[in-house]
């Protein structure tokens, strides 16, 4: 959420912030703004509501000059999405500028501090706060920019990611972080990069610093850079070489990232699992476990945390875990779990899932369970990120950098990643017995290739699109390990169709829902040939009964569905406990084309942003 991007170095910046705005613009497209000190001087700061080519249309040819400089685009928190409250934010004497991630809490006090020593804000953000009350630290201390950041900083409370540019110190810039991800890279010729991630860095260099919480880094163009903590403690930087390749952030020939990610899945399925199961040795191994065996193996219960999507996993994982290894499962919102007093304890394994590894409740909601003694266990696609780094242990799925808002190849190597875990837990608690430990195995070796089936089938799923673009609602139904895959289908849909539609398990359709049924309503079921499927019929039934559209998700081969149903799509046969990994797919790309045909961004859906790290 928000994205920050700073350069300091022998380039020209403008580039460099516009280029890394655009690969950050996953995190927010409210607004979008940069500031460079031209002539090593002069501040310059050009903002703009909207898209970063907003503001690429806005500064025209008159680009900004200067080799430093800093970016953001906002997901709006504070303010409504407009020019004036568009990052970057100056200090009232207007020569230092900051950009910010986060939530500054104590913004109002700090704001009636500031208005009645005579700052004038001209915006309604907490960031404007901010520089203003750095500016009036270094007015009334005296200290050097680095100091007064950090002396302002311990008067702030809540999250911060935050990039300080001051045209009075040209050839430094400043950094600092807490409980929002910065990262900073260090290039050859003494050149510094920021990122919210290493997205925008890349490009660049492969050598980054992640910063830690409560730590301020101060850059210099001589290529030194200092890191010391809020409480002036001295830290030693640790660079970390990054994995992430460029061509992974491109659309390669796609029209959108969604499509890209959609179709990358057979692969990002088969990296997930790669390594982790070994069906010729008969054997699965996740070292994230093993390492800590005696933590899974006296487990009393496993906790899942996520948000969104991820949540939905987690879902699907209660199923696994006390399927195959009949262990009591909680999965849990991670914004309502930190906040509910919850009963934690110290033979509790928690497994917090998470794409981005930075979701502000996902970490707030870890850091309250290890404080009480679990042990917990993180399922993460960015390497490196906060979850990845503050969790126990854990397992990385390797889905590569998803840059499309709405969730889709992340879900499915979580599911992978989750699907092994609980196989491999099964396995070696005894409670899932080696002949089907091996079937399960086998089959979710076959999924990346049964993906692509299904994938074939894009264009019959485009088809049917056609008869859903025009609807105002849509119910989601599915029972069983597809009840989390319903969620998830009316999460894709709504997300970027803003069509409403909701998910529930089929079986509660009668105690409300239906009374929404009437011919205007599409109803997707996903009515799989497993344990629950004649239930699932006989809900297929009642819909038809009442008038209501029909796409059916079956079985290949399935009969008695087709002779209910409007519209069906094929799946092909599997465990039932694998089977989510392919029923979610014809709901990605049924969003994804009712989506185009309403004509909505289908990258990046109006209001959301990808990586939530404001609670
Ligand atoms: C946002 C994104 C969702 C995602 C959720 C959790 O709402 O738009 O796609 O599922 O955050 O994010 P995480 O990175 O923790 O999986």
């Amino acid at each position: 959420m928000c994205g920050i991007v700073g350069y300091l170095g022998p380039k020209q910046a403008y580039p460099i912030l516009i280029d890394g705005l655009k690969r950050l613009e996953y995190r927010g497209y409210d607004s979008a703004g940069i500031a460079t000190l031209e002539d090593k001087a002069t501040l310059r700061i050009e903002k703009k509501q909207g898209k970063v080519a907003n503001l690429e249309a806005h500064v025209g040819n008159e680009k900004p000059k200067g080799t430093v400089g800093i970016g953001h685009t906002r997901w709006a928190t504070h303010g409504p999405p407009n020019d004036i409250n568009a990052h970057p934010h100056a200090g009232g004497q207007g020569h230092l500028a900051v950009i910010h991630n986060g939530i500054i809490e104590n913004y109002e006090a700090l704001r009636e501090l500031l208005t009645h020593r005579g700052h004038n804000l001209v915006s309604e953000t907490d960031t404007e706060v901010l520089a203003h009350f750095i500016e009036e630290v270094q007015l009334t201390t005296g200290l050097d920019l680095p100091d007064a950041v950090r002396t302002a900083l311990k008067e702030v409370v809540g999250a911060y990611a935050l990039v300080v540019l001051d045209q009075r110190h040209p050839d430094r810039l400043i950094a600092a972080r807490k409980s929002s991800p910065l990262v900073i890279g260090v290039g050859q010729d003494n050149e510094f990069f920021v990122g919210s991630d290493a997205t925008p860095i890349v490009a660049y260099t492969k050598n980054v610093i992640y910063l830690e919480d409560e730590e301020v880094a101060t850059m210099h163009r001589s290529g030194e850079l200092t890191i010391r903590t809020i409480g002036d403690a001295v830290v030693t930087p640790e660079i970390h070489a990054i994995e992430l390749e460029m061509a992974s952030l491109e659309k390669a020939g796609y029209d959108h990232f969604m499509l890209k990610e959609i179709f990358e899945q057979p692969k990002s399925i088969r990296d997930s699992i790669r390594g982790r199961i070994r069906i010729h040795a008969g054997e699965s191994t996740v070292s994230g476990v093993d390492d800590h065996w005696e933590v899974w193996s006296q487990a009393k219960r496993i906790l899942i945390l996520g948000c969104g999507t991820s949540w939905h996993a987690g879902l699907v994982a209660e199923y696994l875990f006390e399927g195959l290894a009949r262990i009591p499962v909680e999965v849990e919102y991670a914004s309502e779990f930190r906040y509910r007093n919850p009963i934690v304890r110290s033979d509790d394994v928690v497994v917090a899932i998470s794409q981005s590894g930075e979701t502000a409740d996902t970490l707030a909601a870890i850091r309250l369970a290890k404080d009480q003694g679990a042990h917990v266990f993180g399922v993460c696609n960015v390497v490196g990120s906060s979850i990845a780094r503050e969790t126990h242990a854990g397992a990385y799925t390797h889905a590569g950098p998803e840059i499309g808002v709405a969730s889709t190849k992340a879900f499915t190597a979580q599911v992978a990643v989750l699907t092994v875990l609980a196989m491999h837990v099964g396995h070696r608690l005894g409670t899932l017995e080696d002949q089907q430990f091996m079937r399960l195995m086998t089959g979710l070796d076959n999924i990346p290739g049964l993906v692509e089936k299904v994938l074939d089938n894009a264009g019959i799923i485009e088809h049917i699109a056609k008869k859903f673009a025009g609807s105002d609602n849509a119910l989601y139904l599915g029972r069983g390990y597809q009840f989390p895959v319903a969620l998830e289908g009316a999460l894709k849909l709504k997300e970027i169709s803003y069509i409403h539609a909701e998910g529930y398990p089929a079986a509660e359709m009668k105690h409300g829902p239906i009374a929404l049924i009437d011919e205007a309503m599409p109803v997707v079921f996903i009515a799989t040939q497993d344990e629950v499927y004649e239930k699932v019929v006989s809900n297929i039934q009642e819909v038809k009964a009442r008038g209501g559209q029909i796409l059916a998700i079956v079985t290949e081969g399935d009969s008695k569905v087709r002779s209910l149903a409007d519209h069906v799509l094929e799946i092909p046969k599997v465990d039932d406990a694998l089977a989510p990994l392919l029923t979610v797919i014809p709901m990605q790309i049924l969003s994804y084309h009712i989506a185009l045909m309403r004509g909505c961004d289908v990258d990046q859906p109006r209001n959301l942003a990808k990586s939530v790290t404001v609670e």
